[in-house]
């Protein structure tokens, strides 16, 4: 190990100084010379892109350093830190600074769950190097762990809360007993939430999360567009306030997991992400807040538990630096680096084909054999019934006509299981569906 830093400096080009951007760049500078001894290179931060120089800035980005030349700045540089967000133009830049040999960090989703392919390809074919822990789950070290520690092993399942907004959401709903819409509010007040949230309500943050992760754990090309999803807002306060009395929370799942062969021989993954309910006790259950955790099944491992923040800038620029000593590393001692494999090459399975259990919260008439057709229409479609809790309403002492039956099912089929919710839609029996809503981690 050397400390005197016989390499020369290496030149660190910066694309974005906003949220992520201006702390990578602060640390950078404030530990500069712990980070020289690390690696036993200075890193020199040699510039900084942006979109506008004259925009207020954190105190941390110098603006001597600021540029709107980002091309220039990526063809002098030995690599490349993309925190610009957006999938144009940081896809040009990123295969810019792959094709030029820099090797590059980015914490950028959107762009690998879309464009992970053609970049992790391009990277190949050049011999350099793609980092990414950053872009899941913020500081929680997430990548790296798949990428190495578990790549002698065969992941089965990973189940995670990957989208602090909407668990900062839904956990002020368990807490507080708030409607979605207050507590969005309250998300958005306190900086969680963007000023449009589609992207995290909707859950279109969390699977593109889940299509990097899946395609690691299972060494397989995920396309987001085989990602089921379905975000949290319709998720209602009396659907929490139950999930509470049954001992559960309500949670947003990533839940990426192989899939045994079907009667035709047919195995693969599936990857999805969902509200779900899940028991109090289990550790995810337990994660409040903004906080984001993974959770791992590995044949050889047993469970593994991965917990911390999930975004905030500083947070996150941990998880960047981490990155950028290994990529530094690997310039001055060489190395081919990591190259992630899709050699697997398992197909991913559509949400029917996965085994999963839901509570379904009906109102039906209250009237003799009602409950008997009811089961019938459960074991029509080959669902076996868990658990049937019956209640009445009485307002001012006069019992309602109707009475509410939550019914949970034993595992079978999501296919057969949104079946049944079409067939007791169309019962006449049956009032009104008041919640479906799968459960998990049991
Ligand atoms: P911000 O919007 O705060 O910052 C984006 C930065 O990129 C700004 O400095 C902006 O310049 C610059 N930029 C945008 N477009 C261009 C362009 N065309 N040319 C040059 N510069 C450009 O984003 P964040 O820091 O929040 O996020 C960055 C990345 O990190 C994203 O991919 C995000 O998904 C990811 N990430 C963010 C987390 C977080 O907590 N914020 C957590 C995990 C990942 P200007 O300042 O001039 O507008
Ligand atoms: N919007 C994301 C979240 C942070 O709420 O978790 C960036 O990944």
């Amino acid at each position: 190990m050397t400390n005197s830093h016989e390499y020369r400096p290496l030149r660190i080009a910066l694309l974005g100084a906003g949220s992520v951007g201006s702390q990578v760049a602060r640390l950078l500078i404030e530990h500069k010379s712990e980070l020289a001894a690390r690696v036993g290179a200075e890193l020199e931060l040699v510039g900084i892109a942006v979109r506008d120089i004259n925009s207020p800035r954190n105190a941390g980005v110098p603006r001597e350093l600021l540029t709107l030349d980002a091309e220039s700045l990526i063809l002098g540089a030995d690599i490349v830190i993309e925190v610009m967000g957006g999938i144009e133009p940081a896809r040009t830049y990123i295969l810019q600074a792959l094709n030029s040999g820099s090797d590059v960090i980015t914490a950028n989703k959107a762009l690998l769950a879309t464009h992970g392919t053609e970049l992790f390809d391009t990277a190949e074919q050049v011999g350099a190097q793609l980092y990414f822990e950053a872009a899941v789950a913020g500081a929680i070290p997430i990548i790296r762990p798949l990428r190495e520690s578990l790549a002698g092993d065969k992941v089965n399942r990973i189940m995670g809360i990957v989208n602090g907004t909407t668990n900062f959401i839904l956990d002020r709903m368990d807490s507080t007993g708030a409607t979605f819409e207050d507590a969005l509010a309250e998300a958005t007040e306190l900086g969680y939430a963007e000023a449009d949230p589609t992207a995290d309500i909707e859950a279109y943050d969390a699977a593109q999360k889940a299509a990097i992760l899946a395609s690691l754990a299972f060494h397989t090309e995920v396309p987001l567009e085989s990602v089921y999803r379905e975000g949290i807002t319709k998720i209602t306060a009396e659907q929490m306030a139950a999930a509470k009395r049954d001992g559960y929370v309500i949670k947003l799942l990533a839940i990426c997991e192989r899939v045994a062969a079907d009667s035709a021989g047919l195995e693969g993954v599936s990857v999805r992400v969902h509200p779900a309910l899940i028991s109090r006790e289990h550790p995810l259950g337990a994660v409040r807040g903004a906080f984001n955790a993974v959770f791992v099944e590995a044949e050889a491992a047993g469970s593994l538990m991965f917990y911390g923040a999930g975004a905030g800038g500083v947070q996150t620029a941990s998880a960047v630096l981490g990155d950028l000593v290994s990529a530094a590393k690997r310039h001055v001692a060489g190395g081919p680096g990591l190259a992630d494999s899709v050699h697997a090459n398992l197909p991913v399975l559509p949400i029917d084909r996965v085994q999963t259990r839901y509570q379904i919260t009906l109102e039906v008439t209250d009237q003799p054999g009602i409950l008997a057709k009811i089961a019938n229409v459960f074991s029509d479609h080959n669902v076996s019934i868990e658990t049937v809790e019956q209640s009445v309403r009485v307002l001012a002492g006069i019992a309602s006509k109707t009475a509410t039956l939550e019914v949970g099912t034993h595992a079978a089929t999501d296919a057969s299981l949104s079946a049944v919710v079409k067939s007791l839609a169309a019962n006449d029996a049956v009032e009104s569906i008041t919640s479906v809503i799968r459960v998990e981690g049991i």
